[in-house]
């Protein structure tokens, strides 16, 4: 088993879509283990993609992920990392495959509904920036 972590970003929430794709991350078999709606600041968007901090987008990014409540989520399954990635779709919705998040529900590159973690390395990061231990059942 291996666990990655996932967000539903503000334009999901925002459109009442957070059940539609909850549905669809357990059907694809993932167990949720940890989820909450909150509502970060710009520092903790900041925070969480410190990774892109030199990139051009980052402000514009960290003030997006702040605009409005955000669902997180810890989600599990074997092969969970890349097979979240893979639910989620390209990055640019316009490129997503048939089937996924982003195809269906992404509105742009900016816009784009879902995170979800890289690597084992930033699943290693990014949950426990959401989650304590008692959090994960
Ligand atoms: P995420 O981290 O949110 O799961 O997305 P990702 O891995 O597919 O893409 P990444 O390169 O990590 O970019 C993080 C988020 O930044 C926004 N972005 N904007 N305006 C732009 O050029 C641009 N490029 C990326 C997207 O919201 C992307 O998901
Ligand atoms: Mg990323």
């Amino acid at each position: 088993m291996e666990r990655t972590f996932a967000i539903i970003k503000p334009d999901a929430v925002e459109r009442k879509i957070t059940g539609k794709i909850l549905e669809k991350i357990e059907a694809a078999g993932f167990t949720i283990v940890g989820m909450k709606r909150i509502l970060l600041s710009k520092e903790q968007a900041m925070g969480f993609y410190y990774v892109h901090k030199e990139r051009p987008f980052y402000d514009e990014l960290c003030s997006y992920m702040a605009r409005s409540p955000v669902v997180v989520l810890a989600i599990e399954k074997a092969n969970a990392i890349a097979d979240w990635r893979e639910l989620m779709g390209a990055t640019n919705p316009a490129d997503a495959e048939e089937g996924t998040l982003r195809k269906e529900f992404g509105i742009s590159l900016g816009e784009n509904s879902v995170h979800g973690s890289d690597s084992p390395e930033s699943a290693a990061y990014e949950i426990p920036y959401f989650f304590n231990a008692l959090e994960l059942v």
